[in-house]
């Protein structure tokens, strides 16, 4: 699927240069599913259920848990597959940053 142009308005937490790696981090593995605008309205988004991260506001520690471990819905089914586990610190912390950049350029919908 075409990739849409990325956020202009992204807010580094990171150092800058790790701000970039994560968004294309996160293009590559999070976009299929939460969309380049990280609205979720993907066609497997949508079919899975994938929240708006602009609406969303777990913690840095949730954020992290959840890339790792994925998280299953209330019935129990696995619903977000983990993504890898073999992140180093750094490249996790690049993600959090860039879930977390939706909710400062974009109020919630
Ligand atoms: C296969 C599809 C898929 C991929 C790939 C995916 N996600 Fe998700 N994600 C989901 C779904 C579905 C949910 C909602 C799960 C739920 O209801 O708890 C979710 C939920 C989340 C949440 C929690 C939102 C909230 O409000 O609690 C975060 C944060 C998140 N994803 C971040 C990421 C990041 C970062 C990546 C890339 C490393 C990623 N996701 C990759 C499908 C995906």
């Amino acid at each position: 699927m075409p990739l849409r142009p990325v956020i202009l308005a992204f807010v580094p937490l990171a150092p800058a240069s790790r701000a970039d790696d994560g968004q294309g981090l996160y293009n590559k593995a999070c976009s299929s599913c939460h969309g380049a605008d990280g609205k979720g309205q993907t066609e497997i988004g949508l079919k899975l259920g994938a929240k708006d991260l602009g609406a969303s506001k777990p913690t840095d520690a949730e954020i992290e848990k959840q890339i790792r471990e994925g998280r299953a819905g209330e019935d129990g089914k696995l619903k977000m597959p983990a993504v890898t586990d073999t992140f180093t610190q750094q490249e996790s912390k690049a993600f959090i940053a860039s879930v977390k950049g939706f909710r400062k350029s974009k109020p919630p919908a």
